[in-house]
């Protein structure tokens, strides 16, 4: 398991649902202590939503929550107001991501806590940043892709299905924790230069949009030549002045496409990612049988390639047709190709180069024997993160509030005033 770089971090995790979630998560694995603030009684609305098993903690919580404790804390009575306050005073971080205002109104204002706790570090995920015209907004994931940019770039520019898309990756959610955890990390070093905490901030919709700054790349490209090369309109379609969809494009200096493997007419995942890298012409033409494409003037340079590249893709699809898509990319990899099959969840989840590196992991858990989750995507040569089950709501309320130095009265008290 190695040294656990985090440990001594005490952080206050007054997150819930997604975005706060995983942030608080990832530092959790690398050995922060992580106490999970909740409502008594419901706690984090991802424990009750798209249950598999019935009254047991559903998937979507136990997926974001391991390696945390739990305490159940009602923040608006004045006992748990203590309880919280007495907790910003002995801890390192606080983590939230409510509503716009919700901790102001809560009484815990950015001024209130430095008063408490001049070295606290309080960080917020929202759906857009201060002083934004949309700043007041509650957010979701889908919400900040369209907010971010992310939407009007996904999808097909041409057909009935040709409006903005959302991806099913988290871009909103997970993303904006991943910048916030390194926000955080920024403001603890930061720390120890100064002595001080100070507020870090992470809208959801700017995380978004710097997952999508090439977008933005275009957008400027595009403004001053009229026309952007590496996408499927050009050169037999017009351009806007916004960017397009591209479909499936390569999006970099490279072309590519998904391409039909053997197979795709009954299982929608039977296909193939493929780049056309320009240092791997040659390679391609070899593995894919056209040796007459290496020396043909209408084939040997991007520019040549680009105007008739989709019939280029339509020739490598005749060539897939008898292959499975783990069969191609055995072909390709030895030419190395850029390319790779297009997974489907459950093959992921049973891949075994996954579990192996731990990057999918089996967590026992109390109440539904073990689940299969999502491991750290972070690798280090001297720290393997244990991943350890979500907490029941409340498991740990007693032995916080003894940590916090409460006694056996006081703690029965708290129980009885419903404030835990
Ligand atoms: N004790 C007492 N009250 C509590 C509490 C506790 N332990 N924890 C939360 N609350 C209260 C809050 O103070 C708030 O009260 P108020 O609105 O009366 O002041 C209330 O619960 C609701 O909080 P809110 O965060 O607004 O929840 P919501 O379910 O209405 O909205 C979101 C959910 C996600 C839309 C909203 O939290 C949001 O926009 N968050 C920021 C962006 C974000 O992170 N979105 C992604 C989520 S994956």
């Amino acid at each position: 398991m190695g040294n656990k770089p985090l440990k001594g971090i005490k952080i206050i995790d007054f997150t819930h649902v997604q975005a706060g979630p995983a942030c608080t998560q990832m530092l959790a694995w690398f050995g922060a202590d992580v106490i999970k603030v909740e409502r008594p009684g419901s706690g984090d609305v991802t424990r009750r939503q798209l249950r598999d098993i019935p009254d047991v903690d559903a998937l979507y919580f136990t997926m974001l929550n391991s390696n945390k404790r739990s305490l159940t804390l009602d923040t608006k009575q004045p006992e748990g107001k203590a309880v919280l306050e007495k907790m910003i005073k002995e801890s390192d971080v606080m983590v939230e991501n409510f509503g716009p205002g919700a901790l102001d109104r809560m009484g815990f204002t950015w001024e209130r806590i430095q008063e408490i706790n001049p070295r606290m570090i309080l960080a917020s995920v929202k759906g857009f940043s201060e002083g934004h015209e949309y700043e007041d907004l509650k957010t979701y994931e889908n919400v900040a892709q369209c907010a971010g940019g992310a939407a009007s770039t996904t999808g097909w520019w041409k057909g009935e299905q040709s409006g903005p898309l959302v991806s099913s990756a988290a871009l909103g959610d997970t993303n904006t924790g991943m910048h916030l955890a390194i926000g955080i990390l920024t403001a603890y070093i930061g720390r120890q230069q100064t002595g001080k905490g100070q507020k870090v901030a992470v809208a959801m919709q700017d995380a978004v949009l710097n997952l999508c700054r090439v977008k933005m790349r275009d957008q400027l490209r595009l403004d001053k030549m009229g026309y952007l090369e590496e996408y499927p309109q050009y050169p037999h379609e017009s351009f806007s002045d916004v960017v397009p969809r591209g479909g499936n494009a390569g999006g970099g200096g490279q072309p590519g496409w998904i391409l039909k493997c053997k197979g795709w007419e009954t299982d929608g995942n039977a296909y193939i990612y493929f780049t056309v890298q320009d240092l791997a012409w040659t390679p391609i033409c070899d593995a894919i049988g056209k040796p007459e494409w290496k020396t043909d003037p209408a084939y040997t340079t991007p520019k040549a390639r680009q105007p008739h590249i989709m019939d280029i893709f339509g020739t490598i699809e005749e060539w897939l047709k008898d292959k499975t898509k783990f069969e191609a990319v055995d072909i390709l990899r030895k030419f190395d190709i850029p390319c790779s099959p297009v997974f489907s969840m459950k093959e992921l989840l049973h891949d075994k180069s996954l579990r192996a590196s731990g990057s999918i992991v089996e967590v026992p858990h109390k109440e539904r024997g073990s689940y299969w989750t999502v491991g750290s995507p972070i690798k280090f040569s001297d720290l393997k993160p244990e991943i350890t089950a979500s907490p029941l709501l409340g498991e740990h309320t007693d032995e916080v509030l003894a940590e916090l130095g409460y006694s056996k009265d006081k703690i029965a008290a708290l129980h009885t005033a419903k404030a835990v």
